[in-house]
């Protein structure tokens, strides 16, 4: 089990693990092949910002957020084969945590659903794996609206100006602790 999914190999995609749906919804681990579908499906949100132009060079390991060491991974939510959102991070020591979470979108007409919680519990899952417990993500002031009251549904709480955290992603981020 996999925070609640079964998790189970593909035939065709050595290393990659593709989670059964949840209500019609499949998660996957992303790779650069993934980033032109992730950046169009963010495109869904008028309001929301383009994706971040650096994002397949961040996946290439050759696009570093500050103090972001090389471990990182993604994964993307497809309905009907169609990428509708993701999720990255990667290991890092900034402000003394070990993890950060980079990148998270769900395409608008897809949310209140669980999904970006599904993503969290993914990446929460990953971050356990690399022993990285107390993990950071960006929320400022120009932040969509919603990023505060999610990051606080998934266990996350106030870092620092512009920053929210989770001491134990682990922990947090297991859906029987909150
Ligand atoms: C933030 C985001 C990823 C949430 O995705 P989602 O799939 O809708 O999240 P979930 O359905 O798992 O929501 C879990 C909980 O978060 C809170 N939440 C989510 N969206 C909310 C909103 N618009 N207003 C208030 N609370 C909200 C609720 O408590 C929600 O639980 P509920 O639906 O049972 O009330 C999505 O809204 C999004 O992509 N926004 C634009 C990009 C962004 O803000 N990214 C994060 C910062 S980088």
């Amino acid at each position: 089990m996999f925070f609640g999914y079964e998790v189970s190999p593909t035939t065709h995609c050595p290393g990659l693990q593709t989670m059964t749906s949840i209500a019609g919804i499949e998660f996957r681990e992303a790779t650069t092949d993934d980033v032109p579908a992730m950046a169009r499906c963010r495109l869904a949100d008028p309001t929301d910002s383009v994706a971040d132009p650096r994002m397949a060079a961040y996946f290439d390991r050759r696009h570093h957020p500050q103090q972001a060491l090389l471990p990182r991974v993604g994964y993307i939510a497809l309905a009907n084969d169609n990428v509708i959102g993701y999720i990255a991070g990667h290991r890092t020591t900034r402000h003394g945590c070990a993890g950060e979470v980079q990148y998270l979108f769900v395409a608008p007409p897809h949310r209140r659903q669980g999904i970006g919680t599904a993503l969290v519990r993914l990446l929460a899952k990953w971050f356990q794996a690399q022993a990285a417990q107390r993990v950071c993500v960006a929320v400022a002031d120009d932040s969509p609206v919603e990023a505060q009251p999610f990051f606080e549904s998934v266990g996350a709480s106030p870092l620092k100006r512009n920053w929210y955290g989770w001491e134990d992603i682990g922990v947090n981020a297991n859906p029987r602790d909150y």
